[in-house]
């Protein structure tokens, strides 16, 4: 909208339907309306290309356009501009379509007159800001969540770096001088058993650091590969919970390593749920492969989720599972029936590929 008006684009082939909405938005009196008139599709692309307009009300059957494909093409290269549908037809379906598809209204054109259309416009122009805006505060909202994770990830390796490489070096230090004590007083009965059982407790520290430290971020992530890790993970949980957890693994693919962090993660976040709220005794989970894509499955012979859980606001154990994945365009799908387990399916495309 300019000082003058609003600026409207109205691409129509029927000139006396282009007559009758000029009258009707002359009319109006609530706001002056500039109206700029194009009788093409192509012509009003490139009236919007040159000048922009602050909405458009669009004609599906045009000489050179027809049905929703018209509403789709204008759509797709002029995303930011509001479109109120002008139809001939009151078709019930395609007005909803074209709504679900992003038209702001969907007017048939001998049911309205200058007070219905003038609103509409406003309405539309007015409903558009607020949609771009709650879409600009989402993806804003989303890529604070992208960038806590990965400082996340960035901290948790460093602790871990930190933690092995301080704790670990002072911790063989003090065990090379306890040994030499044990060596030097091996006469002194009292001597060398605090000295021995001193080397019990280094050897138990050390191991606890090591966890602290693979808890944290596990080595084998970064060594041996994804399927490695999910390996170990899984046996690590098979020993720590009695849960069976079997694990497959397909040969020969596949993933880098911001994509293996959020996938490792994402199994983590679904044996946490196992054991916290399934009930169950086996785990089955299955790593693969192909078509540019990379799959995740884990299912649970538990109680199953209920769709309800799925969808709480507040699960945020699944919805971090959908955010880790939403940098690459993948999908988290979540299903459960009742007594008969709940299955976790993760699909995120990958472009290179790497041995698993
Ligand atoms: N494997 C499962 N079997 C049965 N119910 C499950 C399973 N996984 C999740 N749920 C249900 O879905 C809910 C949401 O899971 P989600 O991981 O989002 O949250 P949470 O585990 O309760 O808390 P947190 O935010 O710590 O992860 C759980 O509270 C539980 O009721
Ligand atoms: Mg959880």
């Amino acid at each position: 909208m300019n000082n003058n008006g609003i600026r409207v684009l109205l691409i129509e082939d029927n000139p006396g339907d282009a007559r009758l909405i000029r009258e009707m938005l002359t009319d109006a009196k609530s706001v002056p309306f500039i109206l700029e008139w194009r009788g093409r599709l192509s012509e009003g692309l490139q009236k919007l290309t040159q000048d922009g307009a602050d909405v458009v009300l669009l004609d599906l059957e045009l000489p050179d356009s027809q049905g929703l494909d018209t509403y789709a093409n204008l759509h797709s290269q002029f995303s930011g501009v509001p479109i109120v549908v002008l139809s001939g037809l009151p078709d019930e379906s395609l007005a909803v379509k074209a709504v679900s598809d992003g038209a702001q209204d969907y007017l048939v054109k001998g049911q309205i007159d200058g007070k219905l259309l003038a609103r509409s416009i406003r309405y539309a122009i007015e409903r558009k800001k607020s949609e771009d805006e709650l879409r600009d505060a989402n993806t804003k909202l989303r890529n604070l969540y992208i960038n806590l994770q990965s400082a996340r990830e960035e901290e948790r390796t460093n602790i871990a770096r930190e933690i092995h490489d301080e704790l670990g070096q002072i911790m063989t230090a003090i065990k090379m001088d306890i040994a030499w004590l044990k060596v030097k007083y091996c006469d002194n009965k009292e001597i060398s058993e605090k000295a021995s059982s001193t080397l019990n407790l280094i050897d138990a520290t050390i191991k606890s650091i090591k966890k602290i430290c693979t808890e944290l971020r596990p080595d084998i992530l970064e060594h041996l590969g994804l399927g490695a890790a999910i390996q170990w993970q899984a046996e690590e949980f098979q020993n720590r919970t009695g849960i069976m957890c079997e694990v497959t693994v397909q040969e020969g693919t596949v993933v880098g390593s911001d994509r293996s962090i959020a996938l490792f993660r994402i199994f983590q976040e679904a044996l946490t749920n196992v054991l916290r709220h399934a009930n169950a005794t086996q785990v089955i989970a299955n790593l693969k492969a192909g078509n540019g894509k990379v799959i995740l499955e884990i299912s649970d012979n538990g109680k199953g989720i209920t769709e309800e859980e799925i969808s709480k606001p507040d699960s945020f154990g699944l919805l971090g599972m959908q955010e880790r994945v939403y940098p690459w365009k993948g999908s988290v799908n979540i299903s459960g029936s009742t007594d008969r387990g709940t299955r976790i399916e993760v699909v995120l495309p990958v472009e290179e590929t790497r041995s698993l």
